[in-house]
């Protein structure tokens, strides 16, 4: 796994660090100040009653170093001799204010006598608490700004809309409205401030001299303008997670003095990289990571002799990286090129260079590197962070990594690194706080004898040892005081330590595929700070204690699946809990779903499938404002679909009541239901957007299909994003009635899956408007009438079967549905068409063969159609799904040419 929340911090860490490499623009002049000027008296009073405004908070500052400046701002003094305040020397007018981590505390008045300070050049406000107070647009007045910073690393300072009247600031050089961090996930900035598009392409229209731009975390959602390159002066571009989209302009990449281009985690800003990157011989920092970008990685880029930063993480950059390219980066001290579909060439033939640089960060995660750690490694002896996770190494670690002093981060997890690994080996590694060796290795890990007092590595917060051949539970995770994250599946533990429910600093635990054997005891719940507990695919027998629904008021992810638990799931579900997954599949529960689940008003995804419940269909989950996905599949759910008032399923995409008892006509009051499913634009299903608005953490990353056709399963790791993925799943149940018309109308709908119902009239000629439909199964009805023309414009179809019903006629020759065959459309006696036993000219009563019964009752329907979450993780990590991206709609054709 990667552990993504930790390198989003420290590469924010590091952003944050560097900057103050780059920024000292805001002293202006050099002050060698020989005051020949006094302070204006009415500058002097409005200083002070600007003051006056505000108390000190030490808390107000987030800069350790901070301190009250304005302690030194008192009456009968000269202002010019007050700290932060500079005078112009020979008209003694006011035109610096530095206050920047200042410890202020209170309301920004819009008035305030600040902006009667018209002289003013430079305007430091940054790093203080002005709880909430809208940025003034009186600022507008103040037009000979040159140097605005009003940034921010504190949660309460601006909110709301930036004042269109900063545009009007036409001699400013530099604007840095900025939020930062240096706080750990989840507890991730919010952006409180928002940016008009107007506003901005108004600001790039007039102030023209800009040179820093600075608008990391403030929310501007539009695409750039192209009026951003025109400002050729431009050094300093920050627009980090302010929710852009659409097409980066590239003549962004042709800004001559350009160092900065910060434009990380926007998700959908598109664009590539040209080759005349390499001419920004100035560029030191490109942060594009949590993008769209494509293309190849242009060679010129590893020209840059000054770059120091590159982080192209999480893009879609494709092509051949040799590894000397990037050593020749001089100056480069972070480099991350992970979850891409990037190859990293790495043979270990000698490196042509007579110096590296001096990495210290380098995130190689899914870069398909292959054959054993390269050796070049070796001299990168300050790394601090070194994540080559999900590739193909193969042999043993070698030993020089474990000579790393300074690592924090060693991440090996998901290679074909085999070997044993002993805990004394780790003696050296005094500062690694996260580890992580599983997923899909070979290793083994050996504690060794003496175990009982070994204080190493005891800092370590996060520790992988999943799939690492372990058949107990390592001793020396006792002694581990800071452990947060546990990852320990796919090993073959029995049985677990009696202290582990006592390591009350968890906050994610997973002992997911094991044999634990024993019940769920209740002291559990002693982990009172779980955000993140996996215990599926055990033997765990019993009933689920009653306090997993209450326990922990951090929990949002909770997956007790594939055991053999019994009994009714908790019924209390505390207000006000962040709750967001809930896995309780393939058990044998029972009884009715619990109401006190409308409690969990964070929710997204209810998985319950496989097990026995027996209830009506929960439609008060309706009122859930962030549910996306519930499967009820495989339970004795009966009775009607419906959802009344209110319960209106505002974001719902999957919705999966196969294999159930659920009887009715269905009407197009019940397809309303769905009718989030309706979209104008395709962005509006972007579940990365929706996760991304929320702020939150948990990525569902990936679904999959398993398809089996007679028994035999087809399992295949499909490549689809859970953010594209609409589906509804009514298989198998026993509704009955016309299929309405309406149902056509839910155009975001990927998947269709109806068969094994009582339908009967025809097929719907509005599904041919369902122009984002992978699959449609309608199998297994009784629908007749003829397959309408329509559905030959349904371009991505990639899985169509209508067999066994009463359809008649030709199956239309053109378009999408000529490339499926046979199997889709057998067993409908008046149906013809080339690819059937009967082409259309034939006699229509020649004899159809009949089905194969005895295969097709033993799965219940004759293609059965469901989910399985593939990958699914809580921030810290796991994100593999989102490497292995392939087109969904390939593998689904890949798939049913193996089926058929
Ligand atoms: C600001 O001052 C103007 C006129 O001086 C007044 O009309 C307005 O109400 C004041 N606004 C606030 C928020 O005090
Ligand atoms: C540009 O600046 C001028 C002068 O400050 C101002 O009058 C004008 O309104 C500004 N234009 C925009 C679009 O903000
Ligand atoms: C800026 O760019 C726009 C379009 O990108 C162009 O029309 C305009 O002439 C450029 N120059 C100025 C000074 O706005
Ligand atoms: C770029 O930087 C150089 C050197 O600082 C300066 O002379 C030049 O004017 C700058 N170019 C622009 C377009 O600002
Ligand atoms: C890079 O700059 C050189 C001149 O400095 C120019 O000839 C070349 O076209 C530029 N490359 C690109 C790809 O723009
Ligand atoms: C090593 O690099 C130097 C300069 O870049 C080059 O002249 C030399 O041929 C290279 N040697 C090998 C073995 O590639
Ligand atoms: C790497 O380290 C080895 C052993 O310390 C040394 O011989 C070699 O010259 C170093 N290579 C580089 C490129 O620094
Ligand atoms: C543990 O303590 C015993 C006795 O003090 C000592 O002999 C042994 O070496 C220690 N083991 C380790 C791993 O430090």
């Amino acid at each position: 796994m990667g552990f993504l929340c930790s390198l989003t911090f420290s590469i924010q860490f590091l952003l944050f660090f560097s900057s103050s490499l780059f920024t000292n623009c805001s002293t202006l002049n050099d002050s060698t100040t020989t005051h020949h000027h006094e302070c204006h008296q009415h500058e002097n009073n409005a200083l002070l009653s600007f003051k006056q405004t505000f108390i000190i908070s030490k808390s107000a500052s987030y800069n350790p170093l901070s301190y009250p400046k304005t302690l030194s701002w008192v009456p009968a003094t000269d202002c010019c001799s007050w700290d932060g305040i500079e005078c112009n020397e020979l008209t003694g007018h006011v035109i610096g204010i530095d206050l920047g981590s200042s410890q202020l505390y209170g309301f920004m008045d819009p008035n305030s006598t600040l902006f009667s300070l018209v002289h003013l050049q430079s305007l430091d406000l940054s790093d203080n608490d002005f709880n909430h107070s809208q940025i003034p647009a009186k600022i507008g007045e103040l037009s000979q700004l040159r140097y605005l910073n009003l940034s921010h690393g504190n949660e309460n300072t601006f909110s709301g809309e930036v004042p269109p009247q900063v545009s009007q600031l036409s001699n400013l050089l530099s604007l840095d409205l900025r939020g930062y961090t240096l706080q750990q996930l989840p507890y991730n900035l919010i952006n409180h401030l928002q940016l008009k598009a107007s506003t901005l392409t108004s600001l790039t229209q007039n102030s023209t001299r800009l040179e820093h731009l600075r608008l990391n975390f403030v929310t501007i959602s539009s695409s750039l303008p192209h009026t951003l390159t025109n400002l050729t002066s431009l050094q300093m571009l920050s627009f980090r997670q302010c929710e852009l989209y659409g097409e980066f302009p590239v003549g962004i990449f042709h800004l001559p003095n350009i160092t900065v281009l910060n434009f990380g985690e926007n998700q959908n800003l598109q664009g590539t990289l040209p080759a005349s990157i390499g001419n920004l011989t100035n560029l030191a920092l490109l942060a594009l990571g949590d993008n769209s970008f494509h293309g190849e990685i242009p060679r010129s880029l590893f020209r840059l002799k000054n770059l120091e930063f590159l982080s192209l993480s999480n893009n879609f950059f494709e092509g051949e990286l040799a590894h000397d390219m990037i050593l020749k980066l001089k100056m480069l001290n972070v480099l991350d090129l992970s979850l891409n579909k990037l190859s990293l060439f790495s043979q270990n033939r000698d490196v042509n260079v007579t110096t590296l640089p001096p990495i210290q960060w380098l995130g190689l995660t899914g870069c398909n590197l292959i054959g054993e750690v390269p050796t070049w490694m070796m001299n990168l002896t300050s790394l601090y962070h070194l994540d080559l996770s999900q590739n193909k190494l193969q042999g043993e670690i070698p030993y020089f990594l474990f000579t790393f002093e300074n690592l924090r981060v060693l991440d090996l997890g998901g290679n074909m690194l085999e070997g044993q690994i002993e805990l004394e080996m780790l003696s050296k590694l005094k500062k690694l706080t996260i580890l992580g060796l599983g997923g899909g290795n070979k290793l083994s890990f050996l504690e060794g004898k003496n175990t009982s007092n070994v204080t190493f590595p005891s800092q370590i917060q996060t520790l992988d040892l999943s799939s690492c051949n372990l058949v107990r539970f390592p001793n020396f995770i006792h002694h581990l005081q800071e452990l947060t994250d546990l990852f320990i599946s796919d090993n073959s533990i029995e049985t677990k330590p009696s202290w582990l429910w006592n390591k009350t600093t968890l906050q994610s635990l997973d002992i997911s595929n094991n044999l634990l054997m024993e019940e769920i005891s209740p002291s559990i719940c002693n982990l009172q700070s779980l955000v993140e507990l996996d215990l599926s695919s055990n033997n765990l027998v019993g009933m689920i204690p009653s306090c997993l629904g209450r326990f922990s008021r951090f929990l949002q992810r909770l997956t007790v699946s594939g055991n053999k638990l019994i009994g009714n799931i908790p019924q209390i579900y505390v207000k006000r809990n962040v709750l967001r997954f809930i896995d309780f599949s393939s058990n044998k529960l029972y009884g009715q779903l619990p109401r006190a689940l409308v409690n969990c008003r964070m929710l997204e995804f209810l998985d319950v499938r496989h097990n026995h419940f027996n209830d009506s269909f929960p439609f008060w989950l309706g009122s859930l404002p962030k549910l996306k996905v519930v499967s009820l599949r495989d339970n004795e759910f009966h009775g009607a679909i419906m959802c009344p008032l209110k319960y209106t399923f505002p974001h719902l995409r999957i919705m999966d009541l196969s294999q159930n008892g659920f009887s009715m006509k269905l009407t197009s009051e019940i397809i309303m239901c769905f009718k989030s499913m309706i979209i104008s634009n395709k962005r509006q299903l972007d579940f990365k957007d929706v996760i991304h608005s929320d702020n939150a953490e948990i990525d569902i990353d990936l679904y999959s299909f398993s398809m089996s056709n007679k028994g035999v399963v087809m399992d295949y790791r499909g490549g689809q994003y859970l953010h594209q993925m609409v589906a509804v799943d009514l298989s198998c149940n026993k509704i009955y009635g016309e299929i309405p018309d309406t149902m056509g109308s839910l155009n975001g709908l990927v998947v269709l899956n109806l068969s094994n119902n009582m339908f009967t009239g025809s097929i719907p000629s509005s599904f041919g408007k369902l122009s984002n439909l992978e699959v449609l199964d309608l199998s297994l009805n009784s629908l007749s009438g003829n397959i309408p023309q329509q559905l030959t414009g349904l371009t991505f179809l990639n899985f169509f079967n209508v067999s066994f019903n009463n359809l008649s006629g030709p199956i239309p020759e053109n378009g999408q549905l000529s490339t499926f065959d046979d199997n889709s459309f057998k067993g409908n006696k008046d149906l013809c068409g080339i690819r059937l036993l009967k082409k259309c000219e034939d006699h229509p009563k020649l004899p159809l063969q009949k089905p194969d019964d005895d295969q097709d009752s033993e799965s219940g329907s004759f293609f059965e159609l469901y989910w399985m979450v593939i990958v699914i993780g809580y921030g810290g990590g796991l994100v593999a799904g989102l490497a292995l991206g392939n087109a969904f709609a390939i593998d689904v054709f890949r798939l049913l040419k193996k089926i058929f």
